[in-house]
Parts: structure tokens; C-alpha cells; sequence
């Protein structure tokens, strides 16, 4: 990834694994760390260590008012709440949506939790992605347009073609259609993906230790290569 010594990356981690045994916790901290030698602006977010509260009642009724009104800059939104129950969930929602807009990069860190991601970058998604936060009001394109999104992505099985889980993961597929949708170009999207970091751990997985060791070193080598481009 080509990026100039101005860029700004925003970091979040959402393993439930706050330990330096989470593969994806090592790997995005790879990334981070070549790029903060670089870099000046950096913001990091644990969405499993610090959750983001779930969208309440109060923020669909305010979503929805926002929507009836088309798209509305960011700064016309607190006046449409009615309640102090869309008071609070505006004021809980703006300063993550600032810090995604404020991001030339994004660095996610997503292990796969029952074939999907976990609920808690589930929350964060949920909650940043209020309606019309990410389009230009005046020109209804995405604000997300060159923004760039780094997805490190681990997993305890292996999902590739020939595996008996092909076709569950509900994790890559899921992360790469909602960021599409946000408007992030598929060219500024890369995913690096750990399988089977469960080999040695599993027994139905044993003797799947030599793949799982390659998958982890071809991550660390992506990642390695996206952070330094
Ligand atoms: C709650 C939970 C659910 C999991 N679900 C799956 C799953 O559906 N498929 C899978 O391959 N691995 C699953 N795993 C294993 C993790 O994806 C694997 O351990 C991964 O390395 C976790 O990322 P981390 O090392 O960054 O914590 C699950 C782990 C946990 C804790």
C-alpha cells in the first residue's frame, strides 16, 4: 500500500483474546508498528477491551428522522433529536464516525467467531455506520471513496475449496460486501487471511500444523508488504 508520510491510520482490534497470543492482535500490531516509523498520525481503537454500546431503540428513531430528510451533513444531525435517550445516542455515535472520516487507512483486526465476525466490531459497525454518515451530502458520493481498508482476518479452521467447511465463511465475504456498500473502492480493500490457528490446539485439526505455520508466515509476509508498500 503506497502512502505518503501525511496519511493518518486508525487502528481497532476486536479479539476477545486481549493476550499477544491473538494472531490477529500480533499481526495488525506489525502493521501498526511499520507503520507509525513512518507515519505521525495514529489512533488505536479496541472495540473488545473498550466495547462500543449496541444501537438502542432511541438510535433507529433518530436513523430513522435523518433518513426522511435524505443525506445531512454531520453537523445538522443533533439538532433532529427529540429525546435525551437521541441525544446520548448521537453523542455516543459522532466521535466514531469523525474518527473513521479523519482516517486516510483503516487497520481491522477480526477473528472469525461462528463463521462471522465478532459482536463487538459488530457493534462498531452497527453504530458507525449511521445513515448517511459516510456520503457527501452535496455530491452523494461516498467520503469513503479513497479511504483504504486493511482487513486482518484469522481463523481456527480452514474454509478454502476442498475443505468441508467450504462456503461458511460468513467473515471475509461479510467484511468486504459492508465496506463496498460504505463506498471503500475494491482496489483500496486488502484482506490477509491466518487459517487454521487452531492446528495445534484441535484435535480434528492435527496434523494440519505445516499449513496452518504457512498460512501464518504468507500473513506476515502481506502484511509486512501492505504496511511498507
Ligand atoms: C467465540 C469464538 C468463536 C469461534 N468461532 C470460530 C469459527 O466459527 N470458525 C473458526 O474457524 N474458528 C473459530 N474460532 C477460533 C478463532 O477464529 C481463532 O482462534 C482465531 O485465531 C481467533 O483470532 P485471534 O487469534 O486474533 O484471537 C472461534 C473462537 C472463539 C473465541
Amino acid at each position: 500500500m503506497r502512502h505518503s508520510v501525511t496519511e493518518s491510520l486508525l487502528h481497532l482490534d476486536s479479539s476477545a483474546d486481549l493476550t499477544r497470543d491473538s494472531v490477529t492482535r500480533q499481526l495488525t500490531a506489525s502493521f501498526a508498528d511499520a507503520w507509525r516509523g513512518r507515519e505521525n498520525r495514529y489512533r488505536y481503537r479496541d472495540v473488545a477491551a473498550e466495547p462500543v454500546p449496541l444501537v438502542t431503540p432511541a438510535y433507529a428513531t433518530l436513523g430513522r428522522r435523518v433518513e426522511r430528510h435524505g443525506v445531512l451533513p454531520l453537523d445538522k444531525i443533533a439538532a433532529l433529536a427529540e429525546t435525551g435517550a437521541e441525544e446520548r445516542e448521537w453523542a455516543l455515535t459522532l466521535p466514531l464516525i469523525e474518527e473513521v472520516l479523519a482516517a486516510d487507512a483503516l487497520l481491522l483486526g477480526v477473528p472469525m467467531y461462528n463463521f462471522s465476525v465478532p459482536a463487538s466490531l459488530k457493534a462498531w459497525i452497527d453504530r458507525v455506520s449511521f445513515p448517511g454518515a459516510f456520503t457527501d451530502p452535496d455530491t452523494g458520493e461516498s467520503l469513503l471513496r479513497d479511504t483504504k481498508v486493511v482487513l486482518v482476518l484469522a481463523r481456527g479452521g480452514g474454509y478454502g475449496p476442498g475443505t468441508p467447511r467450504h462456503g461458511c465463511d460468513f467473515q471475509t465475504p461479510y467484511l468486504r460486501a459492508h465496506f463496498g456498500k460504505l463506498g471503500v473502492s475494491e482496489v483500496n480493500l486488502s484482506t490477509v487471511e491466518a487459517e487454521l490457528t487452531r492446528a495445534g490446539d484441535i484435535p480434528a485439526l492435527a496434523g494440519l500444523e505445516d499449513l496452518a505455520a504457512e498460512s501464518l508466515a504468507n500473513a506476515r509476509a502481506a502484511v509486512a508488504e501492505l504496511a511498507t508498500g
